[in-house]
């Protein structure tokens, strides 16, 4: 069995793993807030003002730090007037991006902050840029977090919510590139200046806006978005319109007309997802520089706050609703993902998987007849990474690690990363290899280790999901693998599998 080791400076701890890095997002597309999140006061599946308390239930164990709502491209034709009130005088609007249906607004405003309260999640906002006026996203900011008697807190009070809600992330638009706008890079740059400017702090709610930012490996754009903020910092204040640029980056094995089955993959396609995912750390890195030329001192933030797979819809749904499966693959794309973001936390700020339920890649899947909901192997990758939220990362050097060619580049088969947090480091192994497993050393330097626990992510197939009446064909187990080594433990890591090890620190 081939071996990598991977040494660790246990006494080194780095910077802040912000807990936003696991973000979330809710689209108003397919059932992902219809039939997933919301199914009305009146539908027999357990609710609380319509909200299903089993997703809440399910998104609390992994600890959503924040969700992202109501886009995507739908933010750039929502118009949030229409979603308060009275439900039943609510105006109907037409979701053109997602399959062309009407949509009754009746999930607005209070639902959503409704769901990020019982979720205990902080509420991202995205506004409406594309078609929507700067007096509609101002009075927007002043409805949700304004206290005194101002016109709009008037109306949030006439409408059933007295105190102002804490809405700590906005959105200035999305994909002002193209589904928000087609807009050229600098004539959105000067109005997300604009828009961003009559975002407004209220009282005591401070907004961290997010200008809307670049398509993979778009540099020219986060460019323009970084030179449009001028000399930061110049006015002595480092007060800039917008305090963040988003990136968005899917996961894709093929063209927009053939992005492949989720489910239905061989092994080429298994490794080409996974060098596709690794492709993050490279975009993140390019990004970065851009932003550090104009930014060295990284107050301005970078938001990935669309990413994940996307693969063909399933069979027989409705090709604009994004209904996908999840398989180990999915898990390991996002294992991936993290350790790279691990690796980034000093610029990257804030991190929003897409989707979270029933859409791309999602935590959760409902069945639209019976309702029965099933946890996806990528829940289960959020849910082993929660030790990793707000931890101080930990370099993880990946030392004789075998490479495997795929699409021009050497794609690494161990992926890792670690984090410590109150005398515990938290270790990340991701084994790509589909069909060897591998014996990994961890040369732990810099303190004792007193003892540990692990868990494990796999499966007899990389193609192995989690359907209703067999919910637990991918879910995670203890681990046995782990035993003491001269230069710290060695883990007998399976096939594709992923583990974490959490390790007792002494001094
Ligand atoms: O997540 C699905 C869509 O992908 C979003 O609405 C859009 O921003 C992106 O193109």
């Amino acid at each position: 069995m081939s071996s990598t080791r991977i040494v660790i400076d246990l006494d080194l701890p780095g910077g802040t793993i912000s807990r936003h890095l696991y973000g979330h997002f809710a689209e108003h597309l397919g059932r992902s807030i219809y039939g997933g999140f919301f199914v009305g006061e009146d539908s027999e599946i357990a609710n609380e003002a319509g909200i299903r308390l089993d997703v809440v239930e399910a998104l609390r164990e992994l600890a959503i730090p924040n969700l992202r709502w109501p886009g995507g491209c739908f933010a750039d034709d929502y118009h949030w007037r229409d979603g308060v009130g009275p439900r039943e005088s609510r105006p109907r609007m037409v979701n053109s991006h997602w399959g062309d249906i009407v949509e009754d607004n009746s999930f607005g405003t209070h639902e959503f902050m409704r769901l990020c309260e019982l979720l205990g999640a902080d509420a991202y906002v995205n506004g409406n840029v594309g078609s929507g006026t700067v007096r509609e996203m101002s009075e927007w900011i002043e409805y949700l977090t304004r206290a005194d008697d101002s016109p709009m807190a008037v109306l949030r009070r006439e409408n059933g919510r007295d105190e102002p809600w804490r809405v700590p992330f906005f959105g200035i638009g999305n994909e002002a590139w193209g589904c928000g706008g087609n807009m050229r890079a600098e004539a959105y740059a000067d109005l997300a200046r604009q828009y961003a400017t009559y975002v407004r702090d209220h009282g005591e709610n401070r907004v961290y806006r997010i200008a809307a930012g670049a398509n993979v490996d778009d540099l020219d754009w986060t460019e323009a978005l970084m030179k449009a903020l001028g000399c930061l910092g110049c006015d002595g204040q480092g007060s800039s319109p917008y305090q963040a640029v988003s990136l968005h980056y899917y996961t894709m094995t093929g063209p927009w007309e053939r992005k492949g089955s989720a489910t239905d993959f061989d092994e080429d396609e298994w490794y080409l997802a996974l060098s596709r995912a690794f492709r993050i750390e490279q975009l993140l890195t390019r990004h970065s520089t851009v932003m550090d030329r104009h930014d060295p001192r990284k107050r301005v933030g970078l938001v990935l706050d669309e990413w994940g797979t996307w693969w063909d819809v399933e069979p027989g749904t409705n090709p604009g609703f994004l209904y996908q499966q999840n398989t180990l693959r999915d898990a390991l794309v996002a294992s991936v993902h993290f350790d790279a973001f691990h690796r980034h936390a000093d610029r990257l700020v804030m991190a929003n998987i897409a989707q979270t339920v029933n859409v791309l890649q999602a935590m959760l899947l409902t069945d639209p007849e019976t309702g029965a909901l099933v946890r996806t192997p990528t829940f289960h990758v959020f849910a082993m990474n929660v030790g990793h939220h707000d931890a101080r990362a930990l370099d993880a050097h990946v030392v004789d690690g075998d490479t495997r060619f795929v699409d021009g580049r050497d794609l690494p088969l161990i992926s890792a990363s670690a984090s410590t947090k109150d005398d515990v480091a938290l270790v990340s192994l991701s084994n790509l290899d589909v069909s060897e497993a591998r014996m990994v050393v961890l040369d732990l330097r810099g303190r004792s280790i007193e003892g540990w626990s692990a868990r494990l992510l796999t499966a007899e197939s990389t193609a192995a999901h989690n359907v209703p009446g067999e919910p637990d064909q991918v879910a995670p187990v203890d681990f046995d693998g782990v035993r003491r080594h001269e230069r710290g433990l060695q883990i007998e890591l399976p096939a594709h599998s992923y583990a974490t090890v959490s390790i007792q620190l002494g001094v």
